[in-house]
């Protein structure tokens, strides 16, 4: 199964089928149970080129000791190195990085420009978040999840917050892997209309419900609650107004009450203590937000195996 993703780009959940994401999740959970010292370098001599147009603290430290981990090295290109789109174009450095390094991550502003990438480059790209979706997350966030409710498949997950790229990739991951998404956002802040239409499509397949809505009230019997920051990167001017205008759109004890009593609590991080979730419950017993941290490296170490074909080497 992993032979077929040798090469592939991983840009979207959508890009990959449900039986494929499944295989990395397992191999995900495979490299877990290996512990802090796994004893074999299955990429040794690989290198990984680290596009960042935005500020990262998971994303570079997990890419980066998951390449030490498996024997390879990474680089990290920060946003004044490469000045990507200003200094050279992003197809002359597709095409450069290609002719160097076996991989490419890229966290970037717009989603065209991974596509960009992807396009002109000889070596997969993976998207280390755009502004439209965040699939090596959402990777990580499926692994938290099967660790602590056993499976995707049936659940109910809900969204309370902004309509951003977590989001997204959230509700077309769900729909791929038979899971319901509830996505609950102040109105003006739904995800974009092509991903509810995306996904609710792909959920049909699947039996996963696809809902958009302003009413807190949806939580009810949720298996997981998931938010993210109100202002994401790129949107900090906007930070004041859109704290006024979410102020209800928060997890907190009040609005897990109607959620079931032990609701897995999931924050991509960074967070930002008292808007989107409060600190008393980001550490609740069933809050899982730091196994999700961790699950990064993991997620993304397994989907590293299986685009440069290196599973059991
Ligand atoms: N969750 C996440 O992508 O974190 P960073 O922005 O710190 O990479
Ligand atoms: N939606 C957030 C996610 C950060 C990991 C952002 O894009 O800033």
């Amino acid at each position: 199964m992993g032979l077929k993703l040798k090469g592939r780009h991983f840009l979207s959940m959508l890009d990959f089928s449900a039986d494929e994401i499944e295989a990395v999740l397992q191999t995900a959970a495979k490299l877990k149970s290996k512990g802090p010292r796994p004893e074999k370098t299955p990429l040794l001599g690989k290198t990984l080129a680290m596009i960042f147009q935005k500020p990262s603290l998971r994303t570079r430290v997990s890419f980066e000791t998951g390449m030490t981990r498996m024997g390879g090295h990474a680089i990290y290109l920060a946003p004044t190195d490469i000045s990507l789109g200003k200094r050279e174009t992003t197809e002359d450095i597709a095409m450069v990085l290609s002719r160097y390094v076996d991989i490419i991550m890229a966290r970037v502003f717009g989603h065209d420009i991974v596509v960009d990438l992807a396009k002109h480059a000889g070596v997969p790209v993976i998207n280390g978040l755009s502004d439209y979706e965040h699939p090596c997350q959402i990777l990580a966030d499926f692994q938290t999840i099967i660790e602590r409710r056993g499976q995707l498949k049936g659940m109910k997950a809900c969204y309370v917050g902004d309509g951003n790229n977590v989001a997204h990739s959230l509700m077309l991951g769900a729909a791929r892997m038979g899971m319901h998404m509830t996505v609950i956002c102040p109105r003006g802040y739904e995800p974009k209309p092509d991903v509810t239409a995306q996904s609710t499509t792909v959920g049909r397949e699947t039996g996963s419900k696809i809902t958009v809505t302003d009413d807190l009230a949806a939580v009810d019997a949720a298996d997981v609650m998931y938010t993210d920051v109100w202002a994401s990167m790129g949107q900090e001017a906007e930070a004041d107004a859109r704290r006024k205008i979410f102020k209800r759109y928060a997890i907190n004890a009040e609005t897990i009450k109607p959620a079931k009593r032990d609701v897995t609590i999931l924050h991509c991080l960074p967070a930002h203590y008292g808007d989107e979730i409060d600190y008393t419950t980001s550490r609740l017993p069933h809050s899982a937000i730091f196994d999700q941290a961790e699950n990064r490296m993991h997620a993304q170490n397994a989907l590293m195996l299986h685009l440069l074909g290196a599973l059991g080497s």
